[in-house]
């Protein structure tokens, strides 16, 4: 039995992942997440978080990590159905028992597309009637064309009570598929059903393949919500589809452009307008599956927003959203629009020039981010700067593709350093190398960092770049003798990807210390391991990294080793070991490119490529030096 993905996601957001937690754990605030002690591993000092926003929680202890039916199924012992039960339960759902491949809910459903694209026929044919009249004279004074109106196939729904209901019952439709489609409402006291779409103009939704399958109604008279959309239905769901994507992906393809503006009539005067390639979400906020959508379609889909606080809003969310999700070679881009405008309102005023001019200046993921951050905040304190530091950092974190996320790693380090960083002296490298402006501790900053050669002092001896247990022991090493090493390499470390568990552990707890921006310090992370439950390998690890042998093999992890010098080896082995990483995802694109020859793997594929390419030039130019 499949369950539906719509009614698990609303499912997950109706049972509340918080409140579930919160019945076993007890949780404390911090920022936007809630941290406790981790429910499944045993553990002294709480490495459990959980995020309401993305509705998920996450152990950095033992790596539990799921959503709100993965919580109730790994507390309570159940299995998915059994959790899906117990939750819709509690929340009073029911759920679908639906069998796909049932003949008679597959023919029930094929007759929905029936009965709503004959309810749009039948509101198309009002708005040419006597009944069409006013919203005709709306339309036109909207700057509509007839053309527009047949294109979008627009209608009206009259003002009386039921008059769709009984012309359709008349023409052999029953009134259970109605419902069904969404297009008749049933009062709870059990009186008649009746349109659920009065005196309103009928904008049709259609689905990925342009069957027509919901409505949109703007409302012409007094009523309340200007906008009522269909319910969900068993052929409509909302956050799967976009409005005018079947129209939009031609041009949008040829023309390698695809805007996604908020409203139907945005959508329309855009088209009108010349520009084919706009599609809006259905009056909610940018679903994942609708961004994933649009990839399929251009590398680098741009979001249009009005310019209001709410349109500002939205944006950060879609930004935020975006994350998880980037891919090499996908993004976004972002519009605002000037405060009072929307996109139909710009064109009809000032053409399609003006906004194809501010489609030119649309500004990419990595700019608007940086924009969240920094636009109304002071930056004049280290503590400030540190908290823009970090949460940007929390950012980074969120992308889950390893390439763009060391990308994007290193563009806020290089903007951090721009913007804060003491003056490069003397022809430096942009942002390589070096840290940004030090909290404490200025004394070891200023002057240009290094230029001999790094092979010839790093003193590392042949054979590390292909063995990467060695390369991995190195990094750690270098930062346990170093107590100030973390604090120049601090982004890098996050991004560090170590295959040895015990070596990853001692990287945690060294980034966990110097989150506070003191110096590390060895007996301190001994005890966070051990009290972390991590003790004696680890322990012994740290023992071993920080001892006589390792130094006596590479002298430049020695306690006594300039830290400047540190640094450049120190990320010149670091990038040599992320591109290993890379090369292994570009090895994966590869094989899943040669499984699957779509458009969107191979556009993947030839991204990483690239993404290669500049990071072994990066790294090649590092040993240069
Ligand atoms: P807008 O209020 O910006 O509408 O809502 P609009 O498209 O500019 O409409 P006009 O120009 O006033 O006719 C943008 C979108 O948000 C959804 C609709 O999808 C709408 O197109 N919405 C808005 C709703 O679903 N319900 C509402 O009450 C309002
Ligand atoms: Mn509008």
């Amino acid at each position: 039995m499949a369950i539906p993905e719509h009614f698990l996601a609303e499912l997950r957001g109706r049972a509340g992942l918080l409140d579930l937690v919160a019945r076993r754990v007890k949780l404390v605030r911090r920022g936007r997440e809630h941290t406790g002690l981790c429910p499944f591993h045993n553990e002294k000092t709480p490495s459990f978080t959980v995020n309401e926003d993305k509705g998920f929680y996450h152990c950095f202890g033992c790596q539990a990590h799921g959503g709100a039916i993965d919580f109730v199924m790994a507390t309570e012992g159940l299995s998915f159905p059994e959790a899906v039960e117990r939750l819709a339960a509690e929340v009073g759902m029911e759920v679908p028992r639906s069998a796909p491949r049932d003949r008679d809910a597959e023919a029930r459903r094929k007759s929905l597309y029936d009965v709503t694209q004959i309810a749009a026929d039948w509101f198309a044919g009002q708005l040419i009637g006597v009944a069409g009249k006013g919203a005709r004279d709306y339309l036109q004074g909207r700057g509509l064309t007839n053309a527009s109106i047949e294109r979008f196939h627009l209608g009206y729904a009259p003002e009386q009570r039921d008059l769709m209901k009984r012309t359709l019952l008349s023409r052999g439709i029953e009134e259970t598929q109605l419902i069904e489609a969404g297009l008749l409402i049933v009062p709870e006291d059990g009186g008649d059903s009746y349109d659920r779409f009065r005196d309103r103009l009928m904008f049709p939704i259609t689905d990925n393949r342009g069957k027509i399958v919901a409505f949109g109604g703007r409302a012409l008279g007094s009523q309340r919500a200007k906008y009522l959309n269909s319910p969900e239905t068993p052929i409509f769901h909302k956050g799967d589809l976009l409005y005018n994507l079947p129209n939009a992906r031609g041009s949008a393809r040829d023309e390698d452009r695809l805007v996604l503006v908020e409203g139907y009539m945005d959508v329309i005067a855009l088209d009108q307008a010349g520009l084919k390639c706009a599609v809006a979400p259905l009056g909610t906020a940018l679903t994942e599956a609708q961004m994933t959508a649009s990839w399929r379609l251009v590398a680098e889909p741009v979001l249009c927003f009005d310019g209001d606080a709410a349109g500002q809003r939205a944006a950060h969310r879609a930004a935020l959203r975006a994350l998880p999700l980037l891919q090499p070679g996908h993004s976004l881009r972002f519009i605002a629009l000037p405060a009072g405008e929307d996109p139909d309102s710009l064109v009809r005023a000032k053409g399609a020039a003006a906004f194809l001019d501010l489609l030119a200046a649309a500004v990419p993921l990595s700019e608007m981010l940086w924009r969240m951050q920094v636009q109304g905040k002071n930056q004049e304190t280290p503590e400030q700067r540190a908290g823009l530091r970090k949460e940007l950092r929390v950012l980074v974190g969120e992308i889950a593709d390893n390439t763009v996320r060391a990308y994007y790693g290193e563009h806020f380090k290089a903007r951090l350093q721009a913007a804060f960083g003491p003056r490069p002296s003397g022809p430096s490298r942009h942002g390589e190398g070096r840290g940004f402006a030090r909290f404490g501790g200025g004394a070891r900053r200023g002057g240009p960092l290094y230029s001999p050669p790094i092979a010839a002092q790093s003193g590392l001896g042949r054979g590390w770049k292909a063995d990467t247990y060695r390369r991995e022991r190195l990094l750690i090493a270098a930062l346990l003798n170093h107590p100030d090493l973390v604090h120049e390499v601090f982004e890098e470390l996050g991004q560090l990807h170590l295959s040895s568990p015990e070596l990853d552990n001692i990287r945690k707890s060294i980034m966990q210390q110097a989150s506070s921006d003191a110096p590390l310090d060895l007996a301190g992370l001994r005890n966070n391991l051990k009290s972390s439950g991590k003790t004696d390998a680890s322990a012994r690890l740290i023992a071993e990294l920080t001892g006589p042998g390792i130094a006596q093999l590479d002298p430049f992890v020695r306690p006594d080793a300039a830290l400047a010098r540190v640094v450049l080896v120190w990320t010149n082995i670091f990038r040599w070991h992320r591109l290993e990483d890379m090369r292994h995802d570009l090895k994966a694109a590869e094989d899943e490119f040669g499984r699957d020859m779509t458009d969107e793997k191979q556009a993947r594929f030839f991204a990483l490529q690239k993404a290669v390419d500049a990071a072994t030039a990066e790294a090649t130019s590092l040993e240069e030096t």
